[in-house]
């Protein structure tokens, strides 16, 4: 199978995605983490620590661990905070902001005076630009956040709009475009099951608010990065979800 962008990845001037992208069932599963290489450098989710080896060279290739400021966990699932205790140690001037609640034998012990917990709409400066935290529609954490930079345009989305791959590539412009919206949509599916019940018009309100903010990329943890005119198509992908299967 051919192999294409699966190494860290400058989607735009300040921000780099560090994907990992491993072959599954059917064609290739992703487990993807951020770097905001600002003024003041954050870690974007930690990914899993299966891949802790190859999860720290490759973020801190791209960042001094001594100059990350901010450690941003999106939610506490093992494959978001997997490599959240080494990030922390090795980043001793990171401070970790979170949605999440510390939960009773998840492992997830925020550590005291150096996390920030973050409610959705809220945002932090970081230096050079503000970072906003905005839940994704489709989740499978309620208390997940994803993250705005409105420096670079760039969207941290979690778990929402991953979607499985037919070759090992970081972008979704590698892909036919038909074919990867069919992909997010069949993963947001099965991410939230509860989408069945949502009301469209509540659910788009969810789906307006992102549709609303000026995107240039939508970067996934569970998926190719969307870029250009696919970060409008696969909103729209995602909108399109609510009510599509029956209740029950
Ligand atoms: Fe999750
Ligand atoms: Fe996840």
């Amino acid at each position: 199978m051919e192999t294409q962008l699966t190494g860290p990845w400058r989607i735009a001037p300040d921000v780099v995605l560090v994907p990992v992208i491993e072959p599954a069932a059917a064609g290739y599963a992703h487990v993807n983490s951020m770097v905001i290489t600002g003024r003041e450098p954050v870690i974007v989710d930690t990914g899993a620590a299966e891949h802790r080896e190859r999860w720290t060279e490759d973020v801190f290739s791209v960042v001094e661990p001594r100059d990350v400021r901010w450690i941003f966990l999106s939610h506490d699932d093992p494959d978001h905070a997997g490599n959240l205790e080494v990030a922390l140690e090795m980043c001793p001037d990171a401070t970790l902001v979170t949605g999440s609640p510390p939960r009773p034998g998840r492992g997830f012990v925020p550590p005291p005076g150096r996390t920030r917990r973050i409610a959705d709409d809220e945002s932090f400066d970081a230096g050079d630009r503000r970072l906003t935290a905005v839940r994704p529609p489709l989740y499978d954490a309620p208390a997940t956040r994803g993250l705005y930079d409105d420096r670079s345009g760039v969207y941290w989305a979690a778990d929402c709009f991953g979607a499985g791959t037919p070759v090992a590539t970081a972008d979704a412009g590698d892909l036919p475009m038909e074919d990867y919206l069919e992909a997010v949509r069949a993963f947001g599916a099965g991410l939230s099951p509860w989408h069945r019940w949502l009301d469209p018009r509540i659910f788009g309100r969810h789906v307006d608010r992102l549709a609303a903010m000026e995107i240039i990329a939508i970067a996934s943890a569970h998926g190719p990065t969307a870029t250009g005119d696919r970060v409008a198509r696969v909103i729209g992908a995602v909108r399109g979800l609510a009510g599509r299967s029956d209740p029950g």
